[in-house]
């Protein structure tokens, strides 16, 4: 199969991240007889100091030119004070709706042997295999009128049919490929916006008859998230909702740099992208868990390319090495052997190998 990939590295340890996904990409890439072609350009940060602009037209183009886009992290104290149009994450917002990535899925995975840095007990931890997909550009973060004055203030929470239609297929889709379980999160008791979501949830229903669905109020959905996450499949929410019950489900696994992320639409074009941020404070010292970034290339194998062997693979390299005690700093505990970035690599990379 020949793609051409986008690779934004971003700010921070952005780039050491994204160098490590690339490599495993391409070990890949040699071993299952793919050609990556591997496009480099400019975001955040980096693209405000060589362009004044987070998002410059030359990387709008060479995404255009691509099959998918693997990006790093952005932002730091160095542009805190720009103004709005200015700051690094601009570059990622306007990247998402450039190209209407619409779906935001987050998967999250017990690993066995982190179990003992996740908030919750072991037993509670321990399997949970659910993804979280957010609808990620309408809602309340949208909805016009947005205004304030001295004395109100007033957001719009707004959804149309077709947009929870899309969001709600790609759920029963991603479902499909996993424990065909959907759980729908609104707040139908009280909002007309979730009324309609719930509709649609039951209208779309009827073309998978082989999916389980369930529908939960959003306060349920919170407290079940910690007291079973286990019983959780895959969870489709509105943006805000998501925004929520997303980051409650990250600190299920421990830490945040496991954590991969995709952003995708209907024709399988998708951003991929760690959940973490560019993590100023150990960036440039080869000590940042690249496991993110490297699942994070998987998700765009799986989902843009429909590579399920190939991602697979990456998920038990990954995996593996963990279990034989190699870690990053962030994870290092009893037991555990604390390796630099690209020694991580390394072994994911010899672990690839071996299970070929
Ligand atoms: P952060 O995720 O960058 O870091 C939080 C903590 O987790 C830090 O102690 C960091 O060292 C650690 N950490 C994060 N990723 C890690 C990894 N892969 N390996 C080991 N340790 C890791 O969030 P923070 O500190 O709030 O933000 C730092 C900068 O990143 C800010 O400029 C923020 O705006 C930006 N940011 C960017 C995001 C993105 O590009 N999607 C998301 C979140 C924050
Ligand atoms: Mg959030």
């Amino acid at each position: 199969m020949k793609k051409t990939i986008a690779v934004l590295p971003g700010d921070g340890i952005g780039p050491e991240v994204t160098d490590a996904a690339v490599k495993v990409l391409q070990s890949i890439a040699m071993r299952y007889g793919h050609t990556f072609h591997l496009k480099h350009a400019a975001i955040g940060g980096a693209a405000i100091d060589q362009f004044d602009n987070p998002l410059p037209q030359e990387t709008i183009e060479t995404c255009e030119a691509s099959d998918a886009i693997l990006l790093g992290a952005v932002g730091g104290s160095k542009w805190e004070s720009q103004p709005s149009h200015m700051r690094p994450e601009k570059g990622l917002l306007n990247i998402r709706k450039h190209f209407d990535l619409f779906a935001n899925i987050r998967p999250v995975k017990a690993v066995p042997s982190l179990l003992s840095s996740s908030p919750l007990k072991e037993e509670v931890a321990k399997d949970v295999d659910m993804v979280i997909v957010r609808e990620l550009t309408s809602g309340l973060y949208f909805g016009e009128p947005k205004r304030r004055s001295e004395k109100s203030a007033v957001d719009t929470l707004v959804y149309t049919r077709s947009e929870i239609e899309r969001i709600v297929n790609q759920a029963f889709e991603l479902a499909r490929t996993r424990k065909g379980k959907v759980t729908s999160v609104d707040k139908a008791n009280v909002l007309e916006t979730s009324k309609l979501w719930r509709e649609v949830v039951e209208e779309r229903k009827k073309a998978y008859p082989d999916i389980e669905v369930e529908h939960m109020l959003v306060d349920s959905a919170a407290m079940k998230l910690i007291t079973d996450p286990r019983s959780f499949d895959v969870v489709v929410t509105e943006n805000m909702f998501g925004d929520i019950l997303s980051d409650e489900a990250s600190v299920i696994t421990g830490s945040l740099g496991m954590l991969p992320s995709a952003s995708v639409r209907s024709d399988g074009f998708g951003l991929y992208e760690p959940v973490h941020g560019s993590a100023p404070d150990i960036s440039g010292q080869n000590k940042a868990n690249p496991s993110a970034a490297i699942l994070s290339a998987a998700m765009m194998l799986k989902h843009s390319f429909g590579l399920h062997t190939e991602a697979a693979a990456i998920e038990e390299a990954v995996m593996s090495v963990l279990e034989d005690g190699y870690c990053t700093g962030d994870l290092s505990g009893v037991g555990k052997r604390v390796v630099s970035t690209e020694t991580f690599v390394t072994k994911v990379i010899e672990e690839l190998e071996r299970e070929l």
